[in-house]
């Protein structure tokens, strides 16, 4: 196991060199941070599902057995990850959120599993996820008590790092509810990055830190970096538009300090895809997917796996969003422009290719064209001298090439995206 320093997240330069990079990060706003979390994990976006928002703390088995947070629950879910394909695209981490726990520690201090809804509790439930090829992700929290009431970790963050890698766990939500300062809560998500690394097992830490700190002053997300896998920077995603709006409203204000600071090994986090729930409509939907991969966000699902869509599963699964989402080039996309109610955002990747996505934000009237001048994409580079144009979203559609000169035309429907990859020809 390797100790917690700063490193060059890809094999970057030595430290003769440390100068130099500070100085093109600090020109070129858009270049990953360089400096991450060394444990070797989550070098692109982790991939997985998460019980909070469409499963929340619904504890009542006796009314509601099918969906309340139980070992039963996840099983479940991690059946149909192995069988229903979403293993075979990259959703490997089954995450437990809040309301798993038992009300009280055990005589020892250790936290304990609900019995009733865990009977088995947790070490058997990850051996269960672990004989599916998959992962097994859970929740606890740097203060007093968990946002739902249950034992917070201040004070025990040893011991819950160790309970955590003896169970097999393989990603921590680690939340930030009912601490008293701002320094209590810097110091703990430190300190639990420091215990989980001192297990010697390798487990995800995934942050609330700068969600929580924002309300006082701005995060330092150098910092943040060097100790999390990923981190959530906004409030929770609703199951609605306005929901996925405003989360992506405030990223693109913020977007210069965001994107910098996301690449290999440590991520910005805008909270669980809601895809195939009930409040997004299909084009909603579509522009959850697509931006979500410009955003280079962890993709944890938050849905019912026994009863999705076939529309919402084909969306969920499809690889060539999965693939810009995924690409190991792991820098973050931005918003380019904004007019008349068109947002253009675009997201460099590998091989000189570009993801370019066009949402129409205008919820009046039918699908409006758009025409993009496509000199002015990718930093001027994408095309030039000529590009190869694929349509992934709605449709995967060959659009053609396009020299540098040329206009590229989009339709896309109210609260809809249109989703593009461009090649260098
Ligand atoms: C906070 C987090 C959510 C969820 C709940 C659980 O609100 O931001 O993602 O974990 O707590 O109580």
């Amino acid at each position: 196991m390797v100790a917690v320093t700063m490193r060059p997240a890809s094999g970057g330069p030595p430290l003769g060199c440390l100068l130099a990079l500070r100085f093109l990060t600090l020109v070129l706003w858009n270049v990953p941070g360089a400096w991450a979390l060394d444990n070797g994990l989550a070098m692109t976006p982790t991939m997985g599902w998460l019980h909070w928002e469409r499963f929340m703390c619904n504890t009542d088995c006796n009314e509601d057995p099918d969906s309340c947070i139980s070992e039963k629950l996840f099983m479940q879910m991690a059946d149909l990850m192995d069988s229903d394909g979403w293993k075979e695209v990259g959703y490997e981490y089954l995450c437990i959120d809040d309301c798993w726990m038992a009300p009280e520690r055990d005589s020892k201090g250790r936290l304990q599993a609900d019995p009733i809804r865990f009977p088995s509790g947790i070490r058997h439930l990850a051996n269960y996820v672990h004989s599916k090829g998959l992962k097994l992700g859970i929740y606890a929290d740097v203060g007093k008590k968990t946002c739902a009431g249950y034992p917070g970790s201040l004070g025990y963050y040893d011991i819950d790092a160790k309970t955590f890698a003896a169970w097999g766990v393989d990603l921590l939500k680690f939340d930030g509810c009912y601490c008293d300062s701002v320094e209590q809560l810097a110091n703990g998500y430190k300190n639990m990055s420091l215990a989980l690394n001192n297990t010697g097992r390798s487990i995800v830490y995934s942050c609330e830190w700068p969600m929580y700190m924002w309300p006082f002053h701005k995060p330092n997300y150098t910092e943040i970096r060097q100790y999390c896998n990923h981190w959530r920077n906004f409030g929770d995603i609703y199951d609605s538009w306005e929901s996925v709006k405003s989360i992506l409203r405030w990223t693109s204000s913020i977007q210069k300090t965001l994107v910098s600071a996301a690449g290999p090994g440590g991520w910005n986090d805008p909270d669980m895809l809601v895809i195939g729930n009930f409040g997004l409509s299909w084009d909603q939907q579509i522009t959850q997917m697509a931006l979500w991969a410009i955003m280079a966000a962890p993709l944890l699902m938050s849905n019912d796996l026994r009863q999705i869509s076939l529309q919402a599963k084909t969306l969920l699964q499809n690889k060539d969003v999965i693939a810009i989402n995924q690409d190991p080039l792991g820098k973050q996309g931005y918003l380019l422009r904004e007019e008349d109610n068109i947002e253009v955002w675009e997201r460099p990747l590998s091989n000189l290719a570009w993801a370019v996505a066009v949402v129409n934000l205008q919820e009046i009237g039918g699908p409006r064209s758009y025409t993009i001048n496509v000199a002015s994409l990718g930093q001027g580079l994408a095309c030039n001298p000529a590009c190869l144009v694929m349509e992934l979203l709605p449709v995967k559609t060959k659009l053609g090439f396009y020299e540098w000169t040329s206009c590229l035309k989009t339709r896309v429907n109210p609260t809809g995206t249109v989703l593009l990859r461009l090649e260098r020809n």
